[in-house]
């Protein structure tokens, strides 16, 4: 029986519905929020494992203008909480994934191999892509020859088995950029069972900066995850085995999990000496925001210095008491220890959660080192995007559908089927995007500039972004030129569930 997608997700939720216990959602037709998933398992105490660091993958060799990677995505059993074994999903099978480096202007080639179960789609987040490698949520790269998904239907899609090819010309700023499955249907699904890495692109210009390195640049790739009793990841997948789709409707607002973890591991410590650090913060989770901060606070100064976000450096460093971060988003800070005695705990915590995801990982001083710590008060030339250059204004609205009990963009559900928009390759365009809820908004393809949101940008909306946080009624303007690639990509909601949930279009570059 061949049913589409959008009946296999009606079908999904109207048997949530009509089960035995019925979801407060269906009840009251209410816009469904984030909601926590408790962990059966018991939680190990927080700052008790070290900060664990991913890898950085190893090119299998090199040309003149490329770097050849591969890897191959499939099971693996870690131990994850003390005493239990977590099978994930992951690249290398690691969680996250090694890190790639990249440089700009010379090209990344990577030979992704699918060893698991299901099909997966590979996606470089916040990448200049062309369309072939992009990773449209429906170019699977499926596990063996003959893999098929009823329930989805794309005749444009372009799938390949068992082996792929993705290739980043890397023609972009250098950037903390990550890659995660984008699987039409069950990206929050797989990326919660960890499918999930950092890229991170340099240039000889970058590397010039007295900016902390080695040792004292740290990645932190911060996600919210829930356990089992047996250690395995808790989820509210319908089918466990991710061949159909759909969640539990009371999910569908997007899930919490009660551990936090940072780099795989949960409320992790770290070691750190007197002296300025760099740290890479992405927050990969798939529902959960954070307002970091410091605490204690270090006197009466601000707690991070900004030097970057989604896209790159930006042009000068920036003061911050605390930071917000949503789904998707990256920001690249400077934290000073030697405000701080050597002894002392500082604790990263988050002022946005409430218990067990108050608190994301514990710094301690332990040792005294010379650096005086001098960040730069210009870091970088960002390219100027003018807005007079914009020649089409177009209006996007986040909400829910009351009546399809789905997450719509301007009252429609994803179809591959339906270009939403047609932006001229060259061409400078203003996006006009609202929000009933808390939407963070990511483009493919490229970095834009937040011309207005809910008034003047605000400080987290500095620098070249890729995803923007819409906060419930409010709107927001940016200034987006589309370059160097024609074809269809996707835009969408960041909120993985609210993406699975048909929250999400696309733009075809022509
Ligand atoms: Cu993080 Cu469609 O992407
Ligand atoms: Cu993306
Ligand atoms: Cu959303």
């Amino acid at each position: 029986m061949k049913i589409s997608r959008r009946e296999a997700m009606r079908i999904a939720t109207l048997s949530m519905a009509t089960g035995a216990v019925i979801p407060d959602l269906a009840c009251t037709q209410a816009r469904p929020e984030p909601r926590l998933l408790t962990s059966q398992a018991k939680l190990p105490p927080r700052f008790s494992v070290p900060l664990p660091v991913p890898t950085v993958l190893k090119p299998v060799n090199a040309s003149a203008d490329t770097d050849h990677y591969e890897m191959s995505v499939r099971p693996a059993s870690l131990r994850i909480l003390p005493g239990l074994e977590t099978e994930i999903w992951g690249y290398e099978g690691q969680f996250p994934g090694p890190t790639i480096e990249g440089r700009t202007g010379r090209r990344v080639s990577l030979r992704l191999r699918n060893q698991l179960p299901v099909p997966l789609v590979h996606h470089l987040h916040g990448g200049h892509t062309p369309p072939e490698s992009d990773g449209y949520p429906t170019d699977l790269l499926t596990p063996a020859a003959g893999f098929t998904n009823s329930h989805m239907h794309d005749p444009r899609a372009n799938t390949a088995a068992m082996e792929r090819e993705y290739v980043y010309p890397n023609l972009q700023r250098p950037a903390t950029l990550w890659y995660h499955d984008h699987r039409m249907d069950f990206t929050g699904a797989q990326v919660w069972r960890g499918m999930v890495g950092l890229y991170i692109l340099r240039d000889d210009r970058e590397d010039r900066l007295p900016l902390p390195r080695d040792g004292r640049e740290i990645p932190l790739v911060i996600c919210d995850r829930s356990f089992a009793s047996d250690g395995s990841f808790l989820y509210p997948s319908l089918d466990k085995s991710l061949r159909s789709p759909g969640i539990e409707s009371s999910y569908m607002g997007g899930v919490l999990g009660d551990a936090i973890m940072v780099n795989g591991a949960p409320w992790p410590k770290l070691e750190v000496s007197n002296t300025c650090y760099r740290f890479r913060i992405l927050n990969a989770s798939n529902a959960r925001r954070y307002e970091l901060a410091l605490e204690p606070a270090a006197g009466s100064g601000h707690a991070f210095i900004q030097i970057g976000s989604d896209g790159g450096l930006l042009e000068a460093p920036q003061n911050r008491r605390t930071i917000r971060i949503a789904p998707a988003e990256r920001v690249d800070l400077i934290v000073d220890f030697s405000r701080y005695a050597v002894g002392s705990t500082v604790i990263l915590t988050n002022r946005e959660g409430s218990g067990s995801a108050a608190s994301v990982m514990q710094f301690q001083v332990t040792r005294s080192e010379k650096d005086p710590c001098t960040v730069p008060a210009k870091l970088s030339e960002p390219p100027l995007l003018d807005v007079r250059a914009a020649t089409v204004t177009r209006d996007f609205d986040f909400r829910y559908q009351r009546s399809s009990r789905v997450w719509t963009i301007n009252g429609r559900e994803f179809d591959p089927a339906r270009i939403d928009a047609y932006p001229k390759l060259g061409s400078t365009e203003i996006w006009r995007l609202r929000s009933d809820f808390n939407h963070p908004v990511h483009l493919h393809l490229v970095q834009f500039r937040v011309l207005s949101h809910g008034g003047p940008p605000e400080a987290s909306d500095a620098g070249w972004k890729d995803t923007l946080d819409l906060e419930p009624g409010v709107a927001a303007e940016i200034l987006v030129r589309f370059t160097d690639y024609r074809g269809r990509y996707v835009f969408h909601c960041h909120n993985l569930e609210h993406e699975d949930m048909m929250m999400m279009g696309n733009f075809e570059v022509v």
